[in-house]
């Protein structure tokens, strides 16, 4: 089973993923490391980073961002107000957008799209406004394509996204209660168009019980979903 990407996912379980690019540069999505109990152990001295990317302000993305960007000293891509609350914590790299924009970092172009979720950052006993949820399409250094979708429920312009980025790649949320689970999920990958989907936010938690099995069931034999484990590598 591979992605044919010139690049390395590794999954350090819930919803976050080394990337090494086809530079050999490492892109690190929705920073969540130290309090991830799914993460393995050998896996929580990360390599140099050059770019981390935010989809959105929740704990379980963003709870290790502020610690890794000042000991990496590297972009931190997020919507505007995520990176508000992040300059307020001391992170000086920020990198400021809103959907429809792109950024050129570590080499990659990362584009933010449209999610369906929330975004309220956990401070002390506050939420903070966060601003919108969001995912990324990343087009790597070969032109390989993915989309990272971050938390999100399905929505109908998943098409729009299928249309305009052609995405070679999916990472889609299938655990359900807090995102869609693997029934919407196995709609969003026939609006994106997608072949070859990698699940994440499943079973960190109890309640996180949607299964890679069953969106593979939903897909059928034209959709390849890849069953990582938390750790696991694909390239
Ligand atoms: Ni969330
Ligand atoms: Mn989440």
């Amino acid at each position: 089973m591979g992605l044919g990407a010139g690049a390395r996912f590794t999954w350090l379980g819930h919803a976050t993923f080394l990337v090494e690019t086809p530079g050999r540069r490492n892109l690190l999505l929705d920073p969540w490391v130290a309090g991830n109990s799914a993460c393995p152990a050998r896996l929580r001295k990360l390599p140099k980073l050059d770019a981390m990317l935010v989809s959105h302000g929740h704990f379980d993305h963003i709870g290790d961002t502020v610690a890794l960007a000042k000991e990496h000293a590297c972009p931190v891509v997020s919507n505007y107000e995520t990176a508000c609350w992040l300059k307020g914590k001391g992170v000086t790299t920020t990198l400021e957008m809103n959907k429809g924009g792109t950024v050129e970092v570590a080499g990659v172009k990362a584009t933010m799209v449209h999610a369906d979720h929330s975004c309220g950052i956990t401070d002390g006993d506050a939420i903070v406004y966060g601003g919108e949820a969001a995912g990324f399409v990343v087009t790597l250094e070969n032109g390989y394509r993915f989309y990272f979708a971050g938390d999100t429920n399905l929505f109908g312009d998943m098409r729009l996204l299928g249309e305009v980025y052609k995405p070679d790649l999916a990472l889609l949320p299938i655990g359900g209660l807090y995102t869609m689970g693997p029934l919407e999920a196995s709609h969003a990958v026939r609006l994106l168009g997608v072949k070859k989907v990698i699940p994440m936010h499943f079973g960190t938690f109890p309640a996180l019980a949607g299964k890679p099995e069953e969106l593979r069931e939903l897909c059928g034999a034209k959709v390849e979903v890849l069953d990582l484990k938390p750790g696991d590598s694909v390239e």
